[in-house]
């Protein structure tokens, strides 16, 4: 099963190459961010998105928008640098898997004691937030693909594949396991407007690994799971606050009720990354609100207010299970305390 490769860096080593997913699928193309204001744009629109995909964009990019000022001192390059991470952080509020980025390659340059070394300890360590973030893809996908029995047929919403992250994805990184062990996986792609995630990339990652996808729109999929043809739902999340509760693309609340309704599993799959349990319930994690265009300009311009929130929360109650690279948890006080956790006490 081959996969996208989603960010890495440019031959040259000093920018980050993304696949520009604002084209997809009419187009594959590539673009290098080298700037600050490369590494924002790509982030706000959506040219690199999902939450761990940011979360190694963000950091990758910071790393390479620095390179340009290696012969300023360090104190100058320290600077730079907090100016540099404050206008990252701020290019999309949701996803917590930017701001920690973020955070780790500021705590990393902290020992540098002159300018080249605080350039290799930024890249460092946006390579470690890359090379994690792969390994906790596979690990969640060892993990979720005992949910997925030969024949299975799994309904998922948004793109959380190997366009969101920086490995072979999260919600469908069991669906690439089973694949790979040889497993036949049917499944369902909401289409997710406003933006078509659903559409655009999750129906072209899979059909590029070979794997059979069936696109349907957001507002079919209560009829769908009344039809009793869903063996399981999996979806990504974009943060999961510390009672469980989950943000994820806008429309995920709406499936977890009918997905509760039908009686169909509903299993959140996300890494540890994504984990914050700073924030104590759902309704505290922020939302982004996206322009009304998005929503009222694709056939000519519709004349009406837009109510455009890009994520919803979906309570702790409708979701059966969290999927993660340190296993699969029913009680959300037991994903948290895995955080914790020593590898031995989690075997
Ligand atoms: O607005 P997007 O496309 O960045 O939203 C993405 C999602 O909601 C994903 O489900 C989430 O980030 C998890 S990606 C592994």
């Amino acid at each position: 099963v081959h996969v996208v490769q989603t960010v890495s860096w440019s031959p040259d080593g000093r920018a980050v190459r993304i696949v520009d997913q604002r084209r997809l699928p009419g187009e594959f193309a590539e673009c290098e961010l080298r700037t600050v204001r490369d590494v924002c744009d790509a982030i706000r629109t959506l040219a690199v998105r999902g939450a761990p995909a940011i979360g190694v964009a963000a950091a990758m990019g910071l790393a390479a928008s620095l390179l340009p000022f290696a012969g300023e001192p360090v104190h100058r390059l320290r600077d730079r640098l907090r100016e540099h991470a404050e206008a990252i952080r701020a290019s999309r509020p949701t996803a917590v898997n930017l701001p920690r980025a973020i955070d780790r390659l500021l705590a990393a340059a902290e020992p540098a004691g002159d300018s080249a070394e605080l350039l290799e300890a930024l890249r460092r360590e946006a390579d470690a937030v890359r090379d994690e973030d792969r390994a906790m893809c596979e690990r969640i996908g060892a993990h979720g693909a005992a949910l997925i029995a030969h024949g299975a047929r799994v309904l998922t919403h948004c793109n959380a594949g190997a366009l969101a992250t920086a490995g072979i994805g999260t919600a469908l990184a069991p669906v690439y396991v089973a694949a790979r062990a040889g497993r036949q996986v049917h499944v369902f792609a909401g289409e997710t407007r406003p933006l078509l995630q659903g559409s655009r990339l999750t129906a072209w990652e899979l059909t590029r690994a070979g794997i059979p996808v069936t696109v349907l729109a957001d507002g079919a999929a209560a009829a769908l799971l009344r039809t009793g043809t869903v063996d399981v739902v999996l979806v990504g999340a974009d943060r999961i606050a510390a009672n469980g509760d989950v943000a994820n693309k806008i429309g995920t609340y709406a499936l977890a009720l009918a997905s509760r309704h039908h009686g169909v599993p509903f299993y959140v799959a996300a890494p540890t990354s994504t984990l914050d349990p700073c924030t104590t319930a759902g309704d505290q994690i922020p939302i982004e609100h996206r322009p009304a265009g998005e929503l009222l300009e694709p056939f000519g311009t519709a004349n009406a207010a837009a109510f455009n929130p890009a994520f919803d929360v979906t309570p702790a109650a409708l979701i059966t299970g969290y999927i993660t690279d340190r296993g699969l948890f029913v009680d959300p006080a037991r994903l948290f305390a895995s955080l914790t956790a020593t590898s031995e006490s989690l075997a």
